[in-house]
C-alpha cells in the first residue's frame, strides 16, 4: 500500500491530491478558467504564473483535508508530460524539490495514464485488460490498458481532439469557453436530429473507413458552413440549442461506434472512458445504450475524474510506486510524449 502527494500543472488547473492505492484522501483544484476565459482560451505564460502562485496553498489545503503529514508521504509524483511546457515545469520542479526536502521518492507521471487511472478511482476492483476511451481537449484516443505501464494505442484522431472541437464550435456560436460544458447544457434543450452533420469518418485508400481513427476538423468546418448558411438566409437568432443537440449527438455516435467496435473487435469487456468529454451526457447515454446491447460493461469516472485533477495522477503514481518504479530528479518535461513510452520515465 503506497500513500502520495500527486500534483497536476500541466494544462489550466493547479491540482493537489493525496492518494492511497486507489483511494482518495483529498483532492484539491485550484481552476484558472476565469482567468483563460477572458482570451477565449488557455494562455501558456499565464497558465504558468498562476500555478506558481497557486501551488503552495494547494499543497497546504491537500494535506490539511487529508489530515496527513510527511510522514504519511511514501512518495511524491508530478505530471510531467504531455502538456504546456512551462506549466508542467512549475509541478516537477515543485514534486522534486519536496522529494528531495523530505527524502522522499519522486515519479514523473504521463498526464494521460492519470485519466485512464481515473477510472481505478469510482472502480477499484477494475483489473486490465480493459479498452480506454480518451476524450480530452488535447487528446482523442482508443487504448488497450494491458497492465500499469503497457499501453497500445489502437484508434485516434487525425486533428483536433473531442474537446478541442467542443471549444472551438462554441466559439463559432459565440457560447464562450471551454464550450464543452456549455454545449451539453445547451444540447438537453435542443432536437439533436434538427441537423445532419458529417461524423468525421477516415477514409482509408483502398475504400472503406478506417475501424477507430476519428476527424473532428471537418465536422467543425461542417458546422461553421451551417451557421454561415443560416446567417445568409437570416435566420436571427441562430438556432443554438438544435445546432449544440445535432453536434453533439454527431461527436457522440461517432465515438461510441469506435469504440464499441474496437472493444468487440479486442475482445475487451470493459470501456473506461476518460478525459474532460466523459462528463458529456450525450456521450454518457449513447455509449452506454449501445455497449449494453453488446453485453459490454462501460465506466465514468464521477465528474471531478473526468476534467483534470491530482487525484488520477496519484492513482497512477501509487500503482508505480507499488512495482518500484522511480524517476531520477533529472527527469524533464515534454510537450508531447506517446503513451506507449511511458516506461521511459522510470529508473527500474
Ligand atoms: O481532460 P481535460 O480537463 O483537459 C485536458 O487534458 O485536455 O478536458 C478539457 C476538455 C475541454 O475541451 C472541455 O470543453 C471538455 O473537456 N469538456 C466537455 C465537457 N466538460 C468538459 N466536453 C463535452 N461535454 C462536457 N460536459
Ligand atoms: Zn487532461
Amino acid at each position: 500500500m503506497k500513500t502520495v502527494l500527486a500534483l497536476e500543472t500541466s494544462c489550466d488547473e493547479t491540482a493537489v491530491a493525496i492518494v492511497r492505492d486507489r483511494t482518495v484522501l483529498s483532492s484539491v483544484v485550484a481552476s484558472q478558467i476565469d482567468i483563460h476565459r477572458r482570451y477565449g482560451g488557455v494562455v501558456p505564460e499565464v497558465a504558468s504564473r498562476a500555478h506558481v502562485e497557486n501551488l503552495g496553498a494547494v499543497i497546504e489545503t491537500a494535506f490539511q483535508q487529508a489530515d496527513a503529514g510527511w510522514s504519511d508521504i511514501d512518495g511524491v509524483a508530478a505530471t510531467c508530460a504531455p502538456g504546456l511546457v512551462g506549466a508542467l515545469m512549475v509541478g516537477v520542479t515543485a514534486g522534486k524539490t519536496l522529494a528531495m526536502l523530505h527524502d522522499k521518492p519522486f515519479l514523473g507521471i504521463h498526464h494521460l495514464e492519470g485519466h485512464i487511472y481515473a477510472s481505478y478511482l469510482s472502480q477499484p476492483n477494475l483489473q486490465p485488460p480493459f479498452l480506454c476511451l480518451l476524450v480530452s481537449g488535447g487528446h482523442t484516443s482508443l487504448i488497450h490498458v494491458k497492465d500499469c505501464g503497457d499501453y497500445v494505442t489502437l484508434g485516434k484522431t487525425r486533428d483536433d481532439a473531442a474537446g478541442e472541437a467542443f471549444d472551438k464550435v462554441a466559439r463559432l456560436l459565440d457560447l464562450g469557453y471551454p464550450g464543452g460544458p456549455v454545449i451539453d447544457q445547451l444540447a438537453t434543450t435542443g432536437d439533436a436530429s434538427a441537423f445532419v452533420l458529417p461524423e468525421g469518418n477516415i477514409s482509408l485508400p483502398g475504400g472503406g473507413y478506417h475501424p477507430y481513427d476519428s476527424s473532428f476538423s471537418g465536422l467543425k468546418t461542417a458546422v461553421l458552413r451551417l451557421v454561415q448558411s443560416l446567417q445568409m438566409k437570416g435566420v436571427e437568432p441562430l438556432p443554438v440549442a438544435d445546432l449544440s443537440a445535432s453536434f453533439q449527438a454527431t461527436v457522440a455516435k461517432g465515438l461510441t461506434k469506435r469504440a464499441v467496435k474496437c472493444a468487440i473487435d479486442y475482445d475487451l469487456q470493459a470501456i473506461a472512458v476518460g478525459g474532460g468529454v466523459a462528463a458529456n451526457s450525450g456521450l454518457r447515454q449513447h455509449l452506454s445504450t449501445a455497449a449494453q446491447a453488446k453485453g459490454l460493461t462501460v465506466l465514468f469516472p464521477p465528474l471531478k475524474y473526468c476534467t483534470d485533477n491530482a487525484a488520477m495522477i496519484g492513482c497512477a503514481a501509487a500503482d508505480h510506486l507499488d512495482r518500484g518504479h522511480t524517476s531520477t530528479l533529472a527527469l524533464g518535461t515534454r510537450s508531447r510524449m506517446s503513451l506507449m513510452d511511458v516506461m521511459a520515465l522510470y529508473e527500474s
